[in-house]
């Protein structure tokens, strides 16, 4: 039994392991690390799957972004599930839960660059960000958007840029 969880600072070092596993180390040279690094996830949208014994077998996370002409909107991920527990659903229910909290917190779009054929069944579609972009290269066929309020995406143009709290200033502010 795999129960989704908001994240809590213990799960780090775990969610850390899973992300390198999954993605590698190149995974911090990414477009859209540049929307998140030096960034905190946004308010209540970071989320760990664990198991019964307590271990945690996959994580997702949410960051805040200005979509160009949209304006603001979300960046998700990175996510990911231990290759032990893939395909048993656990995937699903984080993007799931992550997108209910997400919409319950007010937001209204979601972008993300990933694999288009496992986000589509999620509403995730390119149309969406066709006249977006990103401050880095992307392959325009993983850069995809979902609106959680319709028409948020609307005619959305321009640069996506990162607007969420900067770590830095939480450490200094502590
Ligand atoms: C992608 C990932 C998060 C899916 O997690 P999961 O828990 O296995 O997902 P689910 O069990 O909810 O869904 C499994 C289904 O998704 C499909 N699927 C998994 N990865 C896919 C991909 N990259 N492209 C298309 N379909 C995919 C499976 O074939 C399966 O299909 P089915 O329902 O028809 O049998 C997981 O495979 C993973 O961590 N992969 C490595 C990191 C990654 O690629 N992250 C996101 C994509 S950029």
């Amino acid at each position: 039994m795999v129960t989704i969880r908001a994240e809590i600072s213990s799960d780090f070092a775990a969610r850390e392991a899973l992300l390198t596993k999954a993605f590698g180390v190149k995974r911090f040279r990414k477009t859209s690390e540049k929307l998140r690094a030096g960034r905190l996830v946004a308010e209540g949208l970071a989320f760990s799957a664990v198991n019964e014994k307590g271990k945690l077998v996959g994580t997702v996370r949410l960051w805040d972004i200005i979509a160009g002409s949209a304006g603001p909107a979300l960046l998700l991920g990175p996510l990911a599930v231990d290759d032990k527990a893939r395909g048993t659903g656990v995937g699903s229910a984080l993007m799931s839960h992550a997108l209910t909290e997400a919409t319950k917190r007010g937001h209204a779009a979601v972008l993300l660059v990933g694999d288009a054929p496992y986000y589509s069944r999620f509403g995730f579609a390119e149309g969406h960000t066709r006249s977006l972009h990103l401050p880095g290269p992307v392959e325009r066929a993983r850069f995809l958007g979902f609106e959680l309020a319709e028409g948020a995406l609307d005619g959305a143009e321009g640069l996506v840029a990162a607007s969420g709290r900067l770590a830095e200033a939480e450490k200094v502010a502590a």
